[in-house]
């Protein structure tokens, strides 16, 4: 009875002091955004920029933390720990959410883009910019587009023509049409993190990778794979992506703000992502670490044609109208 008596003195005095003190005061509305590459890449300058728009214009309201170098989250983990409410913020590859929609899958299609213009003018037009929404029945909405660039492969040994990658192994990102790229090349693709390229490399548990011409200077893949074949042969570009559940709960004039310093910090990546891509190339080139390979028209169109049939394995679940509007933004 005594001890009864004492633990409902605690209880009352305890809700005394809360009473007293008013509720808990909210602090800002925290935005964890999680990333795989380095600072010193278009994503890793543009998730910085946010970082630094949202200080001047939302200070005390929200805060931003960044983690990049795969620190909090690898790409195969971060979408569902977005759901979860774990982070805030990522922008994976396009290759990177399959498990959610298919219909993404466009954007690795071998050879579908010309170059970076044809993409950007894809990605703004109204097929684009109606794949942003393709995920929000999952609870994921896309923000934007950010890009990195065109993709290279990497080797361990001269890779000239198709048949010379025949029975390599290459490791790929999570997505099936890119499974598919290094099949219809008699290869054999590996799904494996970003975080893990480096040592498959390093210790040739595989033969090469695709990447741009950023991933391959910062994560320092140029020193240990001899040859890299240009190949511009798919694209390697962003979704900046949040959880609906979090986007909606943000106070509307917040969400504004928000939006507003995204838009521009994209801007600042796809600025980056221009000049990195022949800056990162030179750096390699000038290392002397590896030998940069360039095709003649007659090799490339072996690769176009060993290549180019996945489109018809996936037309049906990408759709013919949208892969049509991607082939039209080919004409400017
Ligand atoms: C990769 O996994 O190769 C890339 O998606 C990494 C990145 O985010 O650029």
């Amino acid at each position: 009875m005594e001890k009864m008596r004492k633990v409902l003195a605690v209880c009352f005095a305890v809700a005394f002091m809360t009473v007293l003190s008013g509720p808990a005061q909210a602090g800002p509305i925290v935005i964890k955004y999680s990333h795989v590459v380095a600072e010193n890449t278009p994503k890793g300058q543009m998730a910085t920029r946010l970082k630094e728009l949202v200080e001047q214009r939302l200070a005390g309201k929200v805060v931003v933390e960044v983690f990049p170098n795969s620190q909090l989250f690898d790409d195969d983990k971060v979408l569902s720990a977005m759901l979860l409410g774990d982070v805030q913020l990522a922008a994976p590859a396009l290759s990177k959410f399959e498990k959610f929609t298919k219909r993404l899958q466009i954007y690795d299609l071998p050879f579908l883009f010309r170059d970076m213009a044809a993409i950007d003018r894809f990605q703004q037009g109204p097929q684009g910019q109606e794949l942003l929404q393709a995920m929000t029945g999952k609870g994921l909405i896309g923000l934007g587009y950010l890009h990195n660039g065109l993709k290279q492969m990497t080797s361990n040994v001269p890779l000239r023509v198709p048949a010379d990658a025949k029975g390599r192994k290459f490791r790929i990102m999570q997505s099936d049409v890119l499974a598919a790229q290094f099949e219809a090349l008699d290869a054999v693709p590996l799904k494996a993190p970003f975080s893990e390229v480096f040592t498959l490399l390093q210790t040739k548990a595989i033969d090469g990778q695709e990447n741009s011409w950023s991933n391959i200077y910062s994560k320092k893949f140029f020193e240990v794979q001899p040859y890299i074949t240009e190949t511009n042969h798919g694209v390697l570009d962003y979704m900046l992506v949040t959880s609906v559940e979090f986007w909606n709960g943000l106070p509307d004039d917040v969400r504004t703000v928000l939006k507003e310093c995204i838009d521009e910090a994209i801007v600042h990546n796809n600025k980056v992502s221009e000049a990195k891509a022949a800056e990162d190339r030179a750096k390699i080139a000038e290392s002397g670490r590896t030998e940069i390979i360039e095709l003649t028209d007659a090799e490339r169109e072996q690769w176009v044609e060993a290549m180019k049939p996945v489109w018809k394995r996936f037309e049906g679940d990408i759709g013919a109208e949208m892969l049509d509007a991607a082939v039209a933004s080919n004409k400017n």
